[in-house]
């Protein structure tokens, strides 16, 4: 079974479908509002534990009633959460998530998250050490995530980082991670680029191998030679929210079949994500990826 350790974000989703985003200054009535279990560390988390991977998460959840939902949540997948912290007087993470035709806008505000700490980290190395692959995402400090670069580079572990919400990093920190998963937008802010640079040429900048994600039109990849495309898979979207963090477990889950292999189940398992409402609503099984992999066609 492969083991996947995830360093990164739990979060409550306070999510309100609405006909349209509201334009600024102005009110509009939603058509409904639920509570779901979202943070791209957690939902990485959970996704490649329902790929059939073995999972551990690092990361911090507050002492609140939305910890409390969000730790049980995470257990009944199956996660690991030895290492997920609980912290006093603090409130577990939030995303406030508008959904209106397909797409998203989302407001984190980090609470717990942003207590997780290079200590907590090295603490987990026992576990990081049997990891087949690592993944750590932006949404918790900085200094925790070079930990995770630095101590998984260490260990001679593949560490995939996930520059979301994308900021600029040290090149030296980038160069430590096996893949940069990053979309267009995240990776002109990584490389420090301007907004109308094609991503062809940002991705020759790249300074690490990195796994370019397109939405609907799939990814691109690039470890050493030229770049690849790997198209998408044809869905119908209702929900694009969780597709990334999908996407990246997928990656992470099945590295070891080699890059192009997981490129495609990866750009399959977040196709079917977004089939369903909430960020861990669609995530696939091992069971629906193969059978959709099985009869979708050659792309
Ligand atoms: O990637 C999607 C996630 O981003 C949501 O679940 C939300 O919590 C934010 O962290």
């Amino acid at each position: 079974m492969t083991r996947v350790v995830v360093v990164g974000s739990i979060n409550m989703d306070l999510v309100t479908l609405a006909p349209r985003f509201a334009e600024p200054g102005e009110t509009i009535l939603g058509e409904r509002f639920l509570t779901v279990h979202g943070g791209k560390g957690a939902n990485q988390a959970v996704a490649a534990a329902r790929l059939g991977a073995e999972v551990a998460l690092v990361g911090a959840l507050g002492d609140d009633a939305f910890g409390e939902q969000l730790h049980a949540g995470l257990a009944r997948e199956g996660v690991a959460l030895e290492h997920v912290a609980r912290i006093a007087d603090c409130g577990s993470g939030t995303a406030s998530i508008t959904v209106a035709g397909g797409e998203n806008h989302i407001i984190v505000v980090p609470g717990a998250n942003a207590r997780v700490t290079p200590a907590q980290v090295e603490g987990a190395q026992s576990v990081l050490s049997r990891a087949d692959a690592i993944l750590v995402q932006m949404e918790i400090p900085l200094d925790a995530i070079e930990a995770t670069l630095r101590l998984g580079h260490r260990l001679g572990k593949p560490v995939i980082l996930n520059p979301a919400p994308a900021q600029r990093l040290p090149v030296e920190w980038m160069q430590l991670a096996r893949y940069l998963t990053p979309n267009q937008h995240e990776l002109a802010i990584l490389l420090g680029a301007g907004a109308n640079e094609d991503f062809l040429s940002l991705m020759q900048r790249s300074p690490a191998p990195l796994v370019l994600t397109r939405g609907a039109d799939g990814a691109w990849y690039r470890d050493g030679g030229e770049p690849a495309h790997q198209a998408g898979f044809k869905v119908e979207a209702v929900d694009t929210t969780g597709a990334g963090d999908t996407f990246n477990a997928a990656l992470a889950v099945f590295l070891h079949e080699g890059l192009p292999t997981a490129v495609r189940k990866a750009c399959a398992a977040a196709a079917l994500s977004v089939t369903r409402l909430g960020a861990q609503g669609g995530m696939p099984t091992r069971t629906e990826l193969d059978a959709f992999l099985a009869k979708a066609p050659t792309v």
